[in-house]
């Protein structure tokens, strides 16, 4: 085969945009701006997106950020191309994020890059109680292995650890409630003005407040109409209870955390598994540092519930994103 011209790569790259665009993102603020220029494309924080009151570290945008990267690099890989990510290391002041350049990939697309590519139109954050029945540890292990090409590692919760994560949880919700801005910038991202194509539509968010299953409560997102699937009477929500570590918290290992995150999210979808990713308990500062401090030396970036969904829920309908020209500016 030839040597791809500046048009071919161009083009590529402007392709897998659009499928990266589905990445997830805190209140689905899509807080990432795509440049295309030359022969690379740059990721830069868009930073009208960020979430002040909620996301006061800035770590939400990074990880979104990173999902969006990750989901870049896999709609690469699945048109046979291969990615070269050069990270940048001063974080979102600095433009870009990560700079993109591609060549021909080895060989065909294997059959798990093809799965990666199909589920990132599929992944939803389901918020709804999951099944009773457990996933398997060999699945989690599954998971755990997808993140650790990017520096994360996922910590499985169980028994006394997994009760303190969820006091936390707790915690944080009702303290994050009472922070001043914390609730305009939820009720700003939760009603949207028309043709905003962006934040959390009444469809993704539950009816009923606030959702809580065994022991594990939720962010409450206001005045949804999700209903829960039925189920019977005794039946108990069976999710895991995960917690995602960066190499540390520089920006750069917040981003390929991000990174993380998405492989882990794809694979589980994949797999056929529900998920909901979680960042309220990090988002204040003192239930943040009791995780911190149940997870050892790595510094925890989100938590991720993990399930079967029921067998009868509907499903999901996908949670709207802005226009590719919205989000990528090219440079001639
Ligand atoms: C970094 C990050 C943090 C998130 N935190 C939460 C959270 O605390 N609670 C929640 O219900 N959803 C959370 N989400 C899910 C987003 O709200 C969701 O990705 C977004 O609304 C887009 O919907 P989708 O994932 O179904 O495409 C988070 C997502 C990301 C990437």
């Amino acid at each position: 085969m030839s040597a791809p011209t500046t048009g071919d790569v161009r083009a590529a790259l402007r392709d897998a945009v659009s499928p990266a665009l589905r990445a997830p993102s805190e209140h689905n603020a899509q807080p990432w701006h795509w440049v295309l220029a030359d022969d690379h494309l740059d990721l830069e924080v868009d930073p009208t997106r960020r979430l002040p009151f909620t996301d006061e570290r800035g770590h939400g945008v990074l990880l979104g950020c990173g999902c969006a990267l990750h989901h870049l690099r896999i709609a690469l890989a699945d048109h046979g191309w291969h990615a070269e990510v050069r990270h940048e290391p001063d974080g979102p002041a600095a433009r870009p994020l990560a700079r993109v350049r591609i060549g021909p990939a080895a060989g065909a697309p294997d059959p798990r890059t093809r799965r990666l590519a199909a589920a990132m139109e599929r992944r939803r954050t389901d918020r709804r109680r999951f099944s009773a029945q457990p996933v398997p540890i060999e699945m989690l292990q599954a998971l755990g292995d997808a993140a650790r090409p990017y520096g994360g590692v996922l910590h499985l919760t169980v028994g006394g650890q997994r009760a303190v994560v969820a006091e936390a949880m707790r915690e944080a919700a009702e303290q994050q409630r009472e922070h001043p801005g914390y609730p305009a910038e939820l009720e700003r991202w939760t009603h949207r003005y028309a043709g905003a194509h962006d934040g959390v539509p009444a469809g993704a968010r539950l009816e009923e407040p606030p959702p809580s299953y065994r022991d594990l409560v939720l962010r409450w997102f206001p005045r949804g109409t999700l209903r829960q699937p039925h189920a019977g009477a005794d039946h108990q929500d069976a999710s895991a209870l995960t917690i995602l570590t960066a190499v540390d918290e520089s920006p750069v290992s917040v981003l390929r955390a991000g990174e993380a995150l998405s492989a882990v999210l794809l694979e589980a979808t994949s797999s056929g598994l529900a998920t909901t990713p979680i960042t309220q308990v990090l988002e204040v500062a003192e239930t943040r540092d009791r995780l911190r401090y149940l997870v050892g030396h790595h510094p925890p970036v989100v938590a991720l519930r993990i399930g079967w969904p029921e067998p009868f829920a509907e499903p999901l309908r996908p949670t709207p994103r802005r226009p590719l020209d919205q989000v990528l500016t090219e440079i001639d």
